[in-house]
């Protein structure tokens, strides 16, 4: 049966994306690339030095690139396809990595066995644990440095801490807790009332990474910042609540199709309960969606929908806009409203974060081109070609074996519930490439000189100004290296 009210197709929307335009070069003051800001935002309250976010995905952020991300200046989304339990542990990691007084530290009864300290140092990654009595008083410290060589796990605590420990009082400044710690050639600084019971902890690791990484994106306590992504859907309600617990900064409402009553009603019900959360949604891709979202009450809208790397929902489902188009027309709405959007996928090289800021984005999130380094989870995978990492989509079969045997154990999957699902994902493989500092360098280094070519020295004026030239095929061959033999 044909419908009697058949839409009228004689107009149809063109889209563009990253490859089919350059960005005009104009007469740029700037003098050298290091006076070019990279400062942007990521969400109504959250400052970025480098506007690049690492993706809630399960082969590229956990705590360890999280850690990375905003130690450069940028952040990182912790994935949701992990128990509640994981991913609030990954959050406290990054949360505990550095920070200018650790308020709560971890901290151990002398009664405790050596097995049990060990097992704590393990879990939360940490060097040394602060030993107190049963009226919170510092008794003790044990560090690596103390159990090195020690086996008899059954040993206890007491038995083996340092017990002369040096402590400072309450209002210590950063400053003279490092003149402490170098004085007195210890790594960490117990911060104690005037009865000696235990308020906080300054080590000179956080000392160190202070002045190593200065542009690191931190909350007001010095910490690192990071996000965590969560669901519309089962537990997604208790994981928010959760996450907010261990000070996560930011909650990514995320889903494929993110204009959806599901993903509406989800923001609104969280925002409503927690106020001063920031919240992201998405993905979407059009001004409506945006709006939509925006009506809900979130901080940051995050678009792209089939733009991905690992993605096939454009030739599965037919459905998707060109990303660039998507970002021009998300940001003239989203802007209207001061919220920021994040370009979402697809991004391949530093011209392409360029062009995603100069058509209106805040920050870009980046999936594969990260998935290959030191940081993201999963192991190298040798072949006589070279050495890999496993990039995949979330919505691959793969992917969803994985959370099936994660809620349900092996033994209970039902064959045929994974032989009907529809992936809209691949399972790929990304070249190994070393550290997230070395890629991310390469990458800012690439947008700072963009930046110039527009005449810009911040992300505004780059938006500003921007020009882009729609470029045909032939010119897209030209801008490759063309007509030489390459060496590599
Ligand atoms: P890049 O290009 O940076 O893209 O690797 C990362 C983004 O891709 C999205 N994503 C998916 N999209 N099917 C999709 O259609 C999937 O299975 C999938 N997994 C990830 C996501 O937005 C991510 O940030």
């Amino acid at each position: 049966m044909l419908g009697k009210n058949l839409k009228p197709f004689d107009r149809i929307k063109e889209g563009i994306t990253f490859d089919d335009v350059l960005l005009i070069p104009k007469r740029s003051s700037v003098e050298s690339r290091k006076n070019i800001s990279t400062k942007s935002i990521l969400s109504r309250n959250i400052e970025l030095n480098i506007p690049i976010v690492s993706a809630n995905m399960d082969t590229v952020t956990e705590s360890a690139m999280a850690i990375a991300m905003a130690r450069l200046g940028g952040i990182g989304i912790v994935h949701r396809f992990l128990s509640i339990e994981q991913q609030v542990r990954e959050i406290v990691r990054v949360k505990r990595s550095e920070s200018i007084l650790i308020e709560k530290p971890i901290t151990i009864s002398p009664d405790r066995s050596l097995e049990e300290a060990k097992e704590l140092m393990a879990q939360y990654g940490i060097g040394g644990i602060v030993v107190i009595d049963e009226n919170s008083r510092v008794v003790g410290i044990i560090t690596t440095r103390d159990i090195k060589f020690e086996e008899r796990d059954q040993l206890l605590v007491k038995d083996v801490m340092t017990k002369d420990v040096i402590t400072a009082p309450e209002g210590t400044s950063i400053y003279e807790a490092k003149e402490i710690l170098k004085a007195n050639k210890i790594e960490k600084l117990p911060i104690v009332d005037e009865f000696g019971k235990l308020k906080g902890l300054i080590t000179a690791k956080d000392i160190v990474k202070r002045e190593e990484y200065p542009e690191a994106c931190k909350d007001s306590k010095g910490r690192l910042r990071v996000g965590a992504a969560i669901g519309v859907k089962g537990d997604y309600f208790e994981r928010a609540e959760a996450l907010i617990q261990v000070d996560c900064d930011v909650l990514v409402i995320d889903i494929a199709h993110g204009h959806s009553d599901l993903a509406i009603k989800a923001a609104s019900k969280i925002k409503e309960k927690f106020s001063k959360v920031e919240v992201i949604a998405g993905n979407v891709a059009t001004p409506q969606g945006v709006k939509d979202l925006i009506d809900a009450g979130v901080d940051a809208v995050k678009v792209g929908v089939g733009s991905g790397s690992i993605c096939i929902t454009r030739i599965v489902t037919g459905a998707g806009v060109p990303q660039l188009t998507a970002i021009l027309n998300c940001a003239k709405i989203a802007h209207e409203y001061n919220i920021p959007i994040i370009a979402d996928g697809g991004i391949r090289n530093s011209g392409d974060i360029t062009k995603a800021l100069a058509a209106g984005a805040s920050s870009v999130m980046i999936g594969s081109l990260l998935a290959g380094t030191d940081e993201s989870p999963g192991i190298t995978i040798i072949r006589p070609d070279g050495r890999y990492k496993m990039s995949r989509g979330m919505a691959s079969l793969a992917a969803a074996i994985d959370r099936k045997i994660r809620e349900k154990g092996l033994e209970e999957i039902d064959e045929s519930e994974l032989l009907e699902y529809v992936p809209e994902g691949v399972e790929a493989m990304v070249p190994y490439k070393g550290k997230t500092t070395e890629v991310i360098a390469k990458l800012v280094g690439g947008l700072r000189s963009g930046m110039s070519y527009c005449g810009a020295s911040t992300i505004r004026e780059l938006q500003e100004k921007a020009e882009f030239i729609l470029i045909s095929e032939a010119s897209i061959r030209e801008n490759l290296p063309h007509d030489v033999k390459l060496l590599y």
